[in-house]
């Protein structure tokens, strides 16, 4: 089905994983991307990759989320946009007490400023529009907590609150804005994870295995095409917060 032609996405974190899933998914829906990462040879990669959808439009922007710059060029080269997917992201695997003051910092300025950022740079035009659709790409963290994940559960709980406020700010503009929170996905963020952990103590949902990026796709699609979904966080866990 092409649900999104003539649609124009920006994904940051699109060069890999859960962002570039996404791209993928909405390429072949019809849709425009551009992705944003910091390093340009993924990100080539990437766009290489969505050309298979048949289009060869697609375009990228190197550089970071958490700097106000990347948006003011993002703006100008992309001013009109449908759809906002904030999926650059960074992790944290240590207890607070042994995380470094600048881990912190990147920490927080990667996943929950970049996402402010974004959303603020261009929600002006989609209220203008009368238009849009802002995806943040969460984590089920965010509910459970996790040891070793503190900022990172700080960070991604903040979007839980943000997502609420700009839904009540932005629904008379036709703007709607979600969450996903995502459980364990089989991205390179996980790698470490799967590769130094004992298969007995790998996090182990109900369903009983890691997610994959396309699953988090389908959820992205469902948020981009549902008029009627806006506030929300859709947690895509296999069960893990149920426990
Ligand atoms: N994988 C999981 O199990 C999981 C679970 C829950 C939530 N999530 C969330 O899902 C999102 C995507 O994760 P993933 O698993 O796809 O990770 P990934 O495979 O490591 O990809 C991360 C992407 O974000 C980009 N990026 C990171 N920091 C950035 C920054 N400061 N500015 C711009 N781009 C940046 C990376 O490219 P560059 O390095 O080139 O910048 C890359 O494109 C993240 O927000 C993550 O927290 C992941």
């Amino acid at each position: 089905m092409l649900d999104l032609v003539n649609r124009s996405c920006l994904i940051t974190g699109g060069s890999k994983g859960i962002g570039l899933a996404i791209a993928a998914r909405f390429a072949r829906a019809g849709a425009t991307c551009t992705l944003i990462a910091r390093h340009e040879r993924p990100l080539r990669d990437a766009i290489s990759v969505l050309a298979e959808s048949g289009q060869q439009d697609h375009r990228f922007l190197v550089g970071d989320v958490g700097d106000k710059g990347l948006w003011e060029q993002a703006i100008k080269m992309n001013p009109g946009i449908d759809i906002l997917v904030n999926s650059a992201g960074q992790s944290q695997t240590s207890l607070l007490l042994r995380t470094p003051i600048q881990e912190i910092d990147d920490v927080i300025r990667a996943n929950l400023l970049g996402t402010i950022y974004g959303t603020k740079f261009y929600l002006k035009e989609m209220t203008r529009a009368r238009r849009g659709c802002i995806i943040n790409i969460s984590s089920v963290l965010a509910t459970t907590g996790g040891a070793g994940s503190s900022v990172y559960a700080a960070s991604k709980s903040g979007l839980h609150g943000f997502v609420k406020s700009i839904a009540k700010e932005a629904s008379r503009f036709n703007v709607r804005i979600n969450n996903i929170l995502p459980g364990y996905i089989e991205t390179e963020m996980t790698a470490v994870i799967r590769s130094s952990t004992k298969a007995e103590t790998l996090p182990n949902p109900p369903l009983g295995r890691f997610g994959t990026a396309a699953e988090i796709a389908d959820a992205a699609y469902y948020l981009a095409t549902n008029d009627y979904v806006t506030g929300t966080d859709l947690i895509v866990d296999g069960g893990y917060a149920i426990r």
